[in-house]
């Protein structure tokens, strides 16, 4: 396959292993974008206001969104707390919640309440292990607590390899790796850890993260050679790596107002998150990242859709497919709702993609 110059392509729908939809009038807004993004499975966070540490909640939630996107496989996950006891485990587990997701007290959006010392939860994370719940690592630790020079993440993975050691037959999933050193930390470990990619690491870099505040996320986009190893990682067909968007939506109007470098982190490609993978590989591709031999129908299968349902063994058969056009299509500004009280800005607006639907195979 010859990326650059196809005008139409096959692809099983694609599993988002991470996912921002929200609550409330915004959640109405997002679920229904994931199907518009060619995905049919998505791994949804926990971080909601206040987050989500009940198997009754979780649930409930759970139901809100499959009302508003029926055809899509909500995979769902608790946000480690003093209440997710190893008990809450074994609920979760026997109600079919996927995994539980690790926030460092205050390094993102709503992590007010998340987590200043991991071995507080090693009771936890051994029921997780008993159970096979996922546990998912927000890889970053304080900026107060890195030492100077070293990124977030870099800081976050001597943490990661000890849980490792420590749990070695826990599924632990690095979520949005964006730096080389985090994909070497990845394959170090044994199978049972992997990590998720984003669309949005795959294009942009610190140039534009930093000011831009519809590039503004955490973990930051970092330099253009950790992009590089993104994306090679992307088409080195390792099944460690899966896609996870990270799409995170904030109103466009918190975006927009926000004082210079205070703008909410998050960045927002829910409605066309599998198209935005294309394009960056072709923008590697251009740019000589990778090679246009690199992007093979198995490798997209396999970072877009194959490797995180083999994570979350899940089937990977499917009753439908994507299929996948150029007609000129260009993303649009946002996302709202009819009263327009909800407007999301989408990243890339007025970029040429794919125009994507789902057909019955
Ligand atoms: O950029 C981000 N936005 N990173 C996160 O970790 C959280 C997310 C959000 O919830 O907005
Ligand atoms: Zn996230």
């Amino acid at each position: 396959m010859q990326i650059k110059t196809t005008q139409r392509l096959e692809l099983p729908p694609s599993a988002d292993m991470h996912v921002h939809l929200r609550q409330g009038d915004m959640m109405k807004v997002v679920a229904p974008t994931v199907t518009q993004g060619g995905v049919d499975t998505a791994f949804v966070m926990p971080n909601l206001v206040p987050p989500i540490t009940t198997v009754e909640r979780v649930l409930e939630y759970q139901t809100q969104l499959r009302d508003l996107a029926p055809d899509v496989n909500f995979l769902m996950s608790l946000f480690l707390h003093p209440s997710v006891t190893p008990e809450v485990i074994a609920q979760a587990s026997a109600a079919g919640v996927a995994g539980v997701k690790m926030y460092p007290q205050g390094v993102t959006t709503n992590s007010e309440s998340g987590v200043s010392d991991l071995e507080a939860f090693y009771d936890t994370f051994s029921a997780m292990e008993k159970h096979d719940l996922v546990l998912n690592l927000h890889g970053e630790v304080l900026e107060s607590l890195a030492p100077e020079g070293t990124t977030l993440e870099e800081a976050f993975l001597p943490t990661l390899k000890k849980l490792h050691d420590r749990f070695p037959k826990l599924r632990i999933v690095l979520e949005h790796c964006t730096t080389a050193a985090a994909v070497e930390a990845v394959r170090a470990c044994g199978p049972t850890v992997g990590a998720t990619i984003t669309a949005h690491h795959l294009y942009l870099t610190s140039t534009e993260a930093c000011c831009d505040p519809f590039a503004f996320c955490k973990p930051i986009p970092k330099k253009p050679t950790d992009r590089h190893a993104l994306l090679k990682t992307v088409v080195s067909g390792d099944p460690k790596f899966f896609f996870g968007s990270d799409s995170a939506p904030h109103l466009k109007q918190s975006k927009t107002s926000a004082e210079k470098g205070k703008a909410p982190a998050g960045v927002f490609t829910q409605p066309v998150a599998t198209q935005l993978v294309l394009l960056a590989l072709e923008e590697g591709i251009e740019r000589g990242d990778i090679a246009e031999a690199d992007v093979t129908q198995e490798k997209l299968e396999g970072f877009l859709s194959r490797n995180g349902r083999r994570f979350y063994k899940l089937p990977e058969e499917s009753k439908t497919k994507l299929v996948l056009e150029r007609k000129g299509e260009k993303i649009s500004d946002s996302v709202r709702n009819e009263s327009g009280d909800v407007e999301v800005g989408i990243s890339r607006a007025g970029s040429e993609v794919f125009s994507l639907r789902f057909e019955k195979v």
